[in-house]
């Protein structure tokens, strides 16, 4: 279940409310923030470093390094940051190569770059306040809608939503939202979705603090990708994916891309137990290995045949089969030529060809599909 956000964009917020609550259970919906942070304050995690604090620069900053790291990743850099860098001023006025250094380790460097930015921006700007709002927020280097909804509520106590990766997990399986997350349309109906469960006007500072833990902390220990636990999970009666059993399709993956298919024609071509192989070139499929000859076509295959000499007879198909590469399928359409003069006619061999008997085949490096197919001709031979 999924809004459709062709529509919803266009929506009023009183109509959005309104589709929401035909789209999910009415009850969940009014529920959810409430269970969640009565979940969170038993069950959740209450002493991270960057917990228990109003401090601005000190979310900021855990939220910037959170953003692709783990938490016992960031850790000690955290610590080592705050040691250095106790203000925004301190970090403002740094030299970039020693934010750069403490940085060193925990990847993606353009987040360094924009952290050293936004903290010029915050010193000089805005008198080294952070601004109290999502979209003052939102506006600064490096801090996108989510993390600027993680700062605004954890400290400013701001009844805005977050919505990274396993939050969109957590929601598509609750709600059971199906599509694929990284999609527009699908992210959309999420954000709404998030911006409709958040506490009403009647929660605490503590409440909105718990509520966006909550949804971090379920995410990441409960509602895990691999092995969810859905047996301590608050949600477990009402989670579609865990009534309907769907938690490993829950959030739907990435589209495949469609695999191209392509089709070659592969020339069998024998001379008593003998077969022709032919060496790839270096580079490409089975690049350097020992296969047959190919065409792109049946008639092509013949004139191939006879380019290596050989006084073709008849032609005669084998069952084709199909490989699997990464990018696309390979059709192999085989096709056995006979030989007008039987045994002893060897034709010419060219370089880079081999007349190579059947029961030799293991001493070349013979792609695994053909290596299948001659093995199969070899059986009929006996
Ligand atoms: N990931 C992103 N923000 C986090 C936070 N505040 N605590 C734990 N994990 C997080």
């Amino acid at each position: 279940m999924y809004l459709s956000t062709a529509s919803n964009d266009t929506l009023t917020s009183a109509a959005r409310q309104a589709a929401l609550k035909a789209t999910y259970p009415v009850e969940l919906l009014a529920s959810f923030a409430p269970r969640l942070i009565a979940w969170q304050r038993v069950h959740g995690r209450h002493d991270l470093p960057w917990q228990n604090t109003r401090d601005a620069y000190r979310i900021w900053l855990s939220e910037i390094m959170l953003q692709q790291t783990q938490v016992s990743t960031v850790i000690p850099y955290y610590a080592r940051f705050l040691e250095r860098f106790p203000t925004v001023e301190a970090l403002a006025s740094a030299p970039v190569d020693d934010v750069m250094a403490l940085w060193a380790g925990l990847g993606y460097y353009t987040r360094a770059r924009n952290l050293y930015r936004c903290a010029q921006v915050v010193a000089e700007q805005h008198g080294g306040q952070f601004p109290r709002t999502v979209e003052g927020l939102a506006e600064l280097p490096g801090i996108g809608r989510s993390t600027a909804a993680a700062i605004a509520s954890f400290a400013f106590g701001a009844r805005e939503t977050i919505l990274d990766g396993n939050v969109k997990r957590v929601l598509a399986r609750v709600f059971g939202v199906e599509g694929f997350p990284g999609e527009k349309r699908v992210e959309n109906g999420m954000w709404t979705l998030a911006e409709s469960l958040v506490p009403d006007a009647s929660a605490t500072d503590a409440d909105v603090s718990s509520y966006t833990q909550g949804l971090m902390d379920l995410g990441a220990t409960l509602c895990t990708r691999g092995k969810p636990d859905c047996e301590r999970c608050p949600f477990a009666d009402d989670c579609v994916a865990k009534t309907t059993n769907r938690q490993r399709q829950l959030p739907a993956s990435r589209p495949k891309k469609a695999v191209p298919l392509r089709q070659t024609w592969m020339l069998v071509l024998m001379d008593g137990d003998s077969v022709m192989l032919e060496k790839r070139p270096p580079s490409g499929i089975w690049g350097g290995l020992w296969s047959l000859p190919e065409a792109a076509d049946e008639a092509a295959l013949v004139t191939r045949a006879e380019g290596f000499g050989a006084d073709v007879a008849t032609v005669s198909p084998l069952a084709p089969l199909t490989h699997t590469f990464t990018h696309f399928k390979l059709d192999i359409e085989p096709r056995v030529a006979e030989l007008a003069k039987k045994r002893g006619a060897l034709v010419a061999q060219e370089a880079d060809t081999a007349w190579v008997p059947l029961r030799e085949i293991d001493a070349y490096g013979v792609p695994a599909p053909v290596r299948k197919l001659l093995d199969g001709l070899r059986g009929s031979l006996i």
